[in-house]
């Protein structure tokens, strides 16, 4: 069996104001009727899959259980951790909790910001990566890239491949600069990191005693001391407080040399920004995508989003815009900018 891991202790703040800290976009329908939460709990659901470990902060831990008792999911541990240090931690605790089992369980680490199409499909591909993972690979998932993303994660292969089960990977290089994406991308031989991984608790924590052994002590630390809290199993704060906040491309995926990559061709995308959201949230001809009550006269490649019923969005001769209304704050951007809405939310925090 596989043990999802499913990981929504994300800020997503670059779908702000939408995304909120008190209820990040993984909660929220951000395209369909389920939560991005939900869509990934049920997509790891089946035959040879266990109940999910979930890993998430304190602020969000009844929006889980409520969430996964709206589709019918009951996790199998929710561990809570006292603060975000980013993904590193997170996986590192969850492979720490599942190895006290059992070293040689297999996890498959899902990230809940992703939409994909084909749920069934996805589930075959990880059983067809499960044997690279129990002779110990780390294994990844690639997606054919067709832009120069600098918010992914690209893996280099040794040459183009057309396989359908894992095979090793030569590297793999975390959030690149343009000019480096536009390179791999015209090289063929890269693909991009789904963010989605396939290894067992043993080999994780092998990896982490090469490359990160000071992390891997505090975890442990947390991990041992855990306290019991309902249905949570809260992470000891003194010991996770001196962790430093890193995720595990940096601190693993960079660095290992034990890495394959299953060639992972079905629909996949992150929702990470708006501009994402405006590519899968079904344009119209004309490019444009109206959610909640929206009007568009005359606009081009254009999202007009409203939160509340009760409030009109209209938009007139736009272009390459984005324009998200909620009760109380308004977002309207340029498309190519949406990456910035980050640093504009940071603007506000400061402002207080
Ligand atoms: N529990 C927990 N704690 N979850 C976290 C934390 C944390 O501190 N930080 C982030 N997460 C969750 C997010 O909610 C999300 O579901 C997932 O971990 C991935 O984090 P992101 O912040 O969305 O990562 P990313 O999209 O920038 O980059 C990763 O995914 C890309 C593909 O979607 C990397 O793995 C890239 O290499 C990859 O291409
Ligand atoms: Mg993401």
């Amino acid at each position: 069996t596989v043990h999802p891991i499913l990981l929504c202790g994300g800020a997503g703040t670059r779908l702000w104001p939408v995304s909120r800290k008190s209820y990040p976009k993984q909660f929220t329908n951000m395209l369909g009727d389920q939560s991005l939460f939900q869509a990934s709990a049920l997509r790891l659901t089946g035959p040879g899959f266990a109940a999910p470990v979930v890993v998430t902060g304190g602020d969000f831990r009844f929006v889980v259980t409520e969430q996964l008792a709206g589709v019918e999911t009951q996790a199998g541990a929710i561990l809570i951790e006292p603060a975000a240090r980013n993904t590193a931690p997170a996986i590192l605790a969850a492979a720490l909790h599942l190895a006290a089992e059992d070293p040689d369980a297999a996890m498959l680490v899902a990230p809940s910001d992703h939409v994909m199409g084909d749920d069934a499909g996805f589930r075959d591909a990880v059983r067809a990566a499960l044997p690279a993972a129990l002779e110990g690979r780390i294994v990844t998932f690639g997606i054919r890239p067709d832009r120069p993303e600098t918010g992914y994660g690209w893996l280099e292969l040794e040459q183009a491949t057309e396989a359908t089960a894992p095979v090793p990977l030569k590297g793999f290089v975390e959030k690149p600069a343009l000019a480096e994406a536009q390179r791999m991308l015209a090289d063929g031989r890269y693909l991009w990191n789904a963010g989605i991984f396939l290894f067992t608790a043993g080999t994780l924590i092998a990896a982490f005693e090469t490359h990160q052994p000071a992390m891997l002590a505090a975890v442990r630390a947390a991990v041992a001391g855990a306290a019991t809290d309902l249905s949570f199993t809260r992470l000891d704060a003194a010991a996770w407080d001196v962790l430093e906040d890193i995720s595990i491309d940096y601190a693993v995926m960079e660095k290992a040399d034990n890495l394959s990559v299953l060639p992972y061709g079905g629909a996949w995308s992150d929702l990470g920004d708006w501009d994402a959201i405006l590519r899968e949230g079904n344009p119209d001809e004309r490019g444009v995508v109206r959610q909640g009550p929206a009007t568009a006269l005359d606009c081009d490649d254009t999202l007009l989003r409203s939160e509340s019923d009760a409030l009109e969005i209209v938009g007139i001769g736009l272009k390459d815009v984005i324009a998200v209304a909620t009760p109380d704050a308004v977002l309207i951007a340029d498309r190519a900018r949406s990456q910035e809405v980050k640093a504009a939310v940071a603007r506000l925090k400061e402002k207080g």
